[in-house]
């Protein structure tokens, strides 16, 4: 079994949902900190420093974390709810099974390289993806973090004191961005680009703009049975009508439109609803479509709440603008050709990667996935394509280590 098979198997029934299959890895919970005890435990193995920084993501170091221009590779651990076990994990994974290969190459970097898992990526629990990166950068403010809550009231500083971190010390690390040179994450793909040019890695070009924004519509309560219909402020009417302009817009626009969350109150079989709160997940190959698309759904959802005397309130959640990755500028320079010249591919999925390139040299190689499916149980990489992902993950960093 190879060293991948082997690190592969050592964290994949952490936070796994037997009766889906899926994985439910949230932000500072049960499963969130196993494995994050896993993660230690890998480095710790292999006499790597493990350094978690002031904004709860880890790092694991071979070379003196200190000297400054590091090589960095990895990704996260956390899921969305029952998702997929690739996403994220393959790229940690992956990661120390590419340290081991150059060590059994004999590799002796002339850099640090440093392994690193990225706290809370999804936001599956407190809404706002990226925030180990988007902290660790500057661009999410920390004192909106500390206050944002899980649909249970717990804030975030209260989960990140919970798993050992002070929320008093998060934000912008100058220290810790000074002595990463370049990032470099493997990610599963998230779509069919590498099935259908019947290739196992590729290289990322860019990924999409895109947010999140949440739209809450307020009605009023009443008797599902005993109210007339003329006479119902009901907040589910305007907020359907709002899913189905999402998707008609999207449409139009050339974009990708989806409410995958929505939370009713008082949320009984038979009370008119008062309140549902619906959350946009919105992207496009240009700012402008996205933006386009934010605003006519926002004219529609007013329009519908009128209609039937419902207020409606649309505020932006977070935002990632664009992300061009210099595939093959600066320490990138001459990858393309180490790895074989493989495809390069754009993607409508948000990375730590695309936060990191915000403030320093990334770059990001995907492994094919067989049917494309993602953020789903059904997600899956085939081991031989894992494999050649460790490969030319290895081949990367010996690239950006040793030049
Ligand atoms: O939503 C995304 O694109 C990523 O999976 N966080
Ligand atoms: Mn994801
Ligand atoms: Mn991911």
């Amino acid at each position: 079994m190879s060293s991948f098979e082997e690190i592969w198997r050592s964290q994949s029934g952490i936070g796994r949902v037997a009766d889906t299959g899926g994985y439910r890895r949230f932000a500072w919970g049960e499963a969130d900190l196993a494995c994050r005890r896993w993660f230690a435990d890998q480095a710790v193995a292999r006499g790597l420093a493990v350094e978690p920084d002031r904004n709860g993501n880890l790092w694991a170091w071979w070379g003196d974390p200190r000297a400054g221009d590091a090589v960095a590779t990895g990704s996260h651990l956390d899921s969305v709810p029952d998702g997929g076990g690739f996403d994220g994990p393959l790229g940690v994974v992956s990661a120390f099974a590419a340290v081991d290969e150059l060590r059994d190459r004999g590799v002796s970097p002339r850099r640090p390289v440093a392994v690193v898992c990225f706290s809370d990526e999804e936001g599956a629990r407190f809404g706002v993806s990226c925030v180990g990166s988007r902290l660790a950068t500057g661009v999410l403010d920390p004192h909106r973090a500390r206050g944002l809550r899980d649909t249970d009231g717990v804030s975030l500083a209260e989960a990140m004191r919970g798993g050992g971190v002070d929320p008093d010390r998060i934000g912008r690390d100058d220290d810790l961005l000074h002595r990463i040179g370049c990032f470099v994450e493997l990610h599963v793909e998230q779509g069919r680009g590498l099935v259908d040019l019947g290739a196992p890695v590729g290289l990322a070009e860019r990924i999409w703009p895109h947010g999140r924004w949440r739209v809450e519509f307020t009605g009023q309560a009443n008797h599902a049975g005993t109210t007339l219909l003329a006479d119902r402020h009901d907040a589910m009417l305007p907020a359907a009508r709002t899913v189905l302009a999402a998707r008609a817009l999207a449409t139009e626009l050339g974009a990708h439109a989806t409410v995958g969350r929505l939370l009713t109150e008082p949320n009984g079989v038979n009370a008119v609803p008062s309140r549902v709160r619906a959350w946009l997940d919105a992207r496009a190959p240009d700012e402008a479509t996205v933006r386009r698309l934010v605003a006519a759904l926002t004219d529609a959802a007013g329009r519908a709440g009128a209609e039937h005397g419902v207020g409606v309130a649309v505020s932006e959640e977070s935002w990632t603008p664009v992300v061009d990755f210099a595939v093959d500028g600066g320490p990138f320079a001459g990858l393309a050709r180490v790895l074989g010249e493989p495809p390069v591919l754009p993607t409508g999925a948000g990375h730590d990667a695309g936060i990191l390139a915000g403030v320093l040299p990334a770059t990001m190689l995907f492994v094919r996935n067989p049917t494309g499916v993602s953020h789903s149980p059904a997600e899956h990489a085939e081991t031989d394509d894992c494999l050649a992902g460790v490969h030319a993950l290895a081949d990367t960093l010996e690239h950006l280590a040793c030049r």
